[in-house]
């Protein structure tokens, strides 16, 4: 328990499932006042968790939201911006619809809530985070949208880090594989929609990582309450790889003795 989480506002981006759900629950363990912003209801009752349908890549959405939040609130202390989408594709597989859709999501959508919090916490202080990916550092071939969105983020959460220091610190956490609804979605691309095919697929590609498997959403949101906590109270203006190793790893061999 970190006390210093009580009563504070705080918004989880796509908290209705996946990692978002994960941090919304820690966050509420701690005693804060959640706010879930997504385009799907909740996927688990909690009663704690309160619902705001917005798609956080429309003004008129996230506006609405967080006037909602600011009638209810003074100020808003922490916001997560965990909204995402995948798409596959190389540059000049990409329709420019498809990379609108996704640079709309992850990072206009990023870029909207976080104009809104910064309305009160560059003056109340405040913590932004930014669930990026570790493709903001190593990146897989045909993902060119998704990637382009995950780099750009740190550069969003850089500017933000230095433009509202010292009131605000602003982090990106940037996850390897971690076993949430994107991620088999991304296993069933791969081998269809049997289950047990899908969890050998999983466990695959968890063996690629140094820890020998892919991470959990709790152990993402115990992080992401860290940096919201007054323990990170100087961590700003970074990006943590949370990958289990894998970033460290040049996959090509010494000779053997
Ligand atoms: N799962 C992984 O392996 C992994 C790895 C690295 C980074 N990430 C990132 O973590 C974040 C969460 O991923 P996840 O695996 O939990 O995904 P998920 O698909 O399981 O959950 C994402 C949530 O975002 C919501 N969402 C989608 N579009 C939205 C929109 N326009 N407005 C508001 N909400 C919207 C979805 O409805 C869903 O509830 C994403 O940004 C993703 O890119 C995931």
């Amino acid at each position: 328990m970190y006390n210093d989480l009580k009563g504070k506002t705080v918004i989880v981006t796509g908290a209705s499932r996946g990692i978002g759900l994960a941090i919304a629950k820690k966050f509420i363990e701690e005693g804060a006042n959640v706010y879930d912003l997504d385009v799907i209801s909740p996927t688990e009752s909690i009663r704690e968790l309160q619902y705001i349908r917005c798609d956080v890549s429309s003004l008129d959405d996230v506006k609405n939201a967080f006037d909602k939040i600011y009638s209810e609130n003074k100020a808003v202390d922490v916001l997560i911006n965990n909204a995402g989408v995948e798409s596959f594709g190389t540059v000049t597989e990409t329709e420019l619809s498809e990379w609108n859709r996704i640079l709309g999501i992850n990072l206009t959508g990023s870029f909207l809530t976080s104009k809104y919090a910064l309305k009160t916490m560059k003056n109340a202080g405040g913590v932004i985070e930014f669930i990026s990916s570790i493709q903001a550092i190593i990146i897989q071939k045909r993902l060119a949208a998704y990637v382009t969105s995950k780099h750009a983020l740190i550069g969003l959460m850089k500017s933000i880090a230095l433009d509202y220091a010292p009131k605000v610190r602003s982090v990106a956490i940037c996850p390897g594989s971690v076993r949430t609804p994107l991620l088999e979605w991304t296993a069933v691309q791969e081998v269809g929609n049997d289950k047990v095919k899908i969890d050998e697929k999983i466990r695959e590609w968890g063996r690629l990582y140094p820890m020998q498997r892919v991470a959990e959403p709790d152990e993402v949101a115990d992080l992401a309450v860290f940096l919201a906590s007054e323990r990170a109270r100087y961590i700003t203006g970074i990006c943590i790889p949370f990958d289990g190793g894998l970033s460290i790893v040049l996959y090509e061999s010494v000779p053997e003795k």
